[in-house]
């Protein structure tokens, strides 16, 4: 395919169309531009590994669009969802996907190492699996680390000059309890937020009720969860993402976790793809307040000098070691 900005504009306007507002085609237009300039470098095909590819569509979009610049038998979706693994495979025949739990070193340390890594909107489940672990008592700190670990584990995996570019979630910087109030633009939104406070499970939503009915008090942390939510309330999909907290890393939290894995941060863009949806729900009436940004992306590098982790010639499971017993 020709290599140049207008034609891939052109490309992926049309081709991620369905996804129009989806925050995860930046993502994907992020990578594209990743592979277009490295493939001018590289001397061979690169590899990609998506952890937490789902049913494949940004792993798999990327490898459809550039077949001539990657190396498909080369490259690899995880994910431990059976179902959307079986659409990934449908979905983009010849891309090898591998079901298992991305965070568990004995998997991941068999999978040799890949030039482009992407995290796309699959950390925050990390942190989530890993709050619904502490029940009634969720550890926030004890869930942050467990996507760090999970982070450092994901970045071994790159090969020296490899890129990672991660999408996600975000949480607010400053004093997350201090108080919002706001006043639901409809009642039906206020209905909306009742179920949400009621069934939203990774952290228990607080707000006070004001005296008119439509207006409520809550944290900003509270308020964060809420809005990025509402997008998903009274549809199917709320039955799972009311079990997910999109946010568990502010942008400064970000930065630090992805540069403790020894890559440099070549982007870092905050981007809010819904706010028009939001205030068609809810008016923020605490005076010098904004609705939070949506979405982080980061386009990170690993030096060439990096210690060097041999990449795997063929296939992508190495033997385990073998075992004490
Ligand atoms: C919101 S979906 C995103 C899918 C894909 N990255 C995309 O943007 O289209 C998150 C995916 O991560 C997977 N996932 C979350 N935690 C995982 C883990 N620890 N191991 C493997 N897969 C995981 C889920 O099963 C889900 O398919």
């Amino acid at each position: 395919m020709p290599d140049n900005d207008s034609f891939w504009k052109f490309y992926w306007e049309t081709r991620l169309q369905p996804m129009e507002t989806l925050g995860k085609r930046e993502a994907i237009l992020e990578a594209s531009r990743l592979i277009r300039e490295r493939a001018l470098e590289n001397k061979r095909p690169l590899r990609l590994l998506e952890l937490g590819c789902g049913e494949g569509q940004v792993i798999g979009s990327l490898l459809d669009a550039h077949s001539q610049q990657c190396d498909l038998g080369g490259s690899l979706g995880v994910d431990y969802h059976a179902p959307s693994l079986d659409r990934c495979r449908r979905d983009y025949p010849g891309l090898p996907c591998l079901q298992g739990d991305f965070t568990d070193p004995v998997l991941i340390n068999r999978l040799g190492s890949f030039d482009l890594l992407l995290l796309v909107n699959a950390l925050h489940e990390v942190f989530s699996d890993a709050l619904a672990d502490g029940g009634k008592s969720p550890d926030i700190p004890g869930a942050q680390e467990k996507v760090r670990a999970a982070l450092a584990l994901a970045a071994e995996h790159l090969a020296p000059d490899g890129w990672l570019v991660l999408f996600d979630g975000l949480e607010p910087e400053g004093d997350l309890s201090e108080p919002i109030t706001v006043r639901f633009l409809s009642r039906q939104a206020r209905r909306n937020f009742e179920s949400f406070s009621r069934q939203y499970r990774p952290l228990k939503i607080v707000y006070r009720q004001e005296q008119d009915p439509l207006v409520v008090t809550l944290s900003r942390r509270d308020f964060t969860r809420y809005i990025t939510k509402s997008i998903f309330l009274g549809k199917k999909l709320w039955e799972s993402e009311r079990l997910q907290s999109y946010q568990y890393f502010t942008a400064t939290q970000h930065r630090a976790a992805v540069e403790s894995c020894g890559l440099y941060i070549e982007t870092l863009r905050t981007l809010t793809i819904n706010a028009g949806k939001w205030q068609q729900q809810v008016e923020i009436l605490t005076p010098g307040e904004g609705f939070p940004a949506e979405h982080i992306l980061i386009c990170a590098h690993k030096p060439a000098e990096a210690k060097r982790r041999e990449p795997t010639p063929a296939g992508h499971l190495q033997p385990e070691p073998p075992g004490d017993d």
